[in-house]
C-alpha cells in the first residue's frame, strides 16, 4: 500500500517535471522564434526570403504567429486539474488551438513551397502539415463523440508534432556545433537532418508516452475493476466527458 503511494507520488513528480520542461521550452522557443515576424519588416526574417515573392514573408508571419500560440496553449490543455476545474477554459483554448493550427497549416504549405532550404525539407514540411491537420481533426472528432481517452491520445500525437518546432531548433543548435568541428558538413544537410529528426523522434516519443501513460494505466485499471467491481474512481476517471455538451 505504502509502496504504491510512494510510486504514485514519484510518478506524479516525474510528470510535473516533464510538463514543466515542456512548458518552459515551448514558451522559450515561441518567445525566441516568433518576434522577428511581428515587426512587419521582411529584413527581420530569420530565414532567407525569395526577393521576388512578397507572399513568402507574409506566409511566415501568418504561420509563425498562430504557431507560437499553439505551442504555448498546448501544455495548458494537458493539465488535468485545469480541465476538471474549468472545462470551459479548456474548450475555449481548444478552439483557439484548432483554428490556429488550420491557419498555421495553410500558411506552412505556402512557406514550404517557397522555402529555399531544399526539397527533402519541403517534403518533410508537407507531411508534417498533413499530419498536424489530420491529428487535430481526429482529436476533435473524438471529443465530439464524447471519447475522452481517444481525444487525449490524438492530442498527444498532435502536440508532439507541434513540439517539432522546439526540437527542430534544439537539433539545429547541436547540428551547428557539430558543423563547426566537421569542415565539409553543409548547412543544408544539418537543416534537413534536423527537420526530419524533429518529426520522427517526436512521433516515437509520443507513441511511447501514449502506451505507457494512457493505454497501460487504462488496461491496469480495467483489470483491477474486473477483479474488484466496487473499486473507487481514479483521477483519470474524473476527466470530464464532453458528451452531451457539444459546442
Ligand atoms: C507542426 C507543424 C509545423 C509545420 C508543418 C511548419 C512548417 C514550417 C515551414 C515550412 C517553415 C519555413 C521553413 C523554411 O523555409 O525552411 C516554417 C518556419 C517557421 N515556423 Fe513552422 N511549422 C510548424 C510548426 C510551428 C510552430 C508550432 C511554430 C511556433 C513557434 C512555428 C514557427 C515557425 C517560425 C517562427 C518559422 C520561421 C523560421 C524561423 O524563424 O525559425 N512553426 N515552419
Amino acid at each position: 500500500m505504502t509502496t504504491t503511494l510512494i510510486s504514485r507520488t514519484a510518478r506524479r513528480r516525474w510528470w510535473w517535471a516533464l510538463w514543466g520542461l515542456m512548458a518552459v521550452l515551448a514558451v522559450g522557443i515561441a518567445a525566441y522564434a516568433v518576434p522577428p515576424y511581428l515587426t512587419g519588416d521582411p529584413a527581420d526574417s530569420a530565414l532567407p526570403l525569395r526577393p521576388d515573392v512578397a507572399l513568402h514573408y507574409l506566409s511566415l508571419v501568418v504561420h509563425a504567429v498562430p504557431g507560437g500560440l499553439v505551442l504555448i496553449i498546448g501544455p495548458l490543455q494537458f493539465m488535468t486539474r485545469l480541465r476538471v476545474s474549468n472545462p470551459k477554459v479548456h474548450r475555449v483554448l481548444g478552439r483557439i488551438y484548432m483554428i490556429s493550427i488550420v491557419a498555421g497549416s495553410i500558411a506552412a504549405i505556402v512557406a514550404a513551397t517557397y522555402s529555399l532550404d531544399g526539397f527533402p525539407s519541403q517534403v518533410a514540411f508537407y507531411l508534417l502539415t498533413a499530419a498536424w491537420l489530420y491529428t487535430v481533426g481526429k482529436a476533435y472528432q473524438a471529443i465530439r463523440r464524447g471519447e475522452v481517452q481517444l481525444h487525449r491520445i490524438w492530442m498527444i500525437r498532435n502536440y508532439a508534432l507541434t513540439f517539432a518546432a522546439v526540437t527542430l531548433r534544439i537539433y539545429l543548435i547541436i547540428g551547428m556545433a557539430v558543423r563547426a568541428s566537421v569542415a565539409d558538413l553543409a548547412f543544408e544537410d544539418v537543416y534537413t537532418t534536423s527537420v526530419w529528426a524533429s518529426i520522427l523522434i517526436n512521433v516515437v516519443v509520443a507513441e511511447y508516452f501514449i502506451i505507457h501513460r494512457t493505454l497501460m494505466p487504462l488496461a491496469r485499471r480495467r483489470q483491477r475493476r474486473d477483479s474488484a467491481p466496487a473499486a473507487q474512481n481514479t483521477e483519470e476517471d474524473a476527466v470530464p466527458t464532453h458528451a452531451g455538451k457539444k459546442g
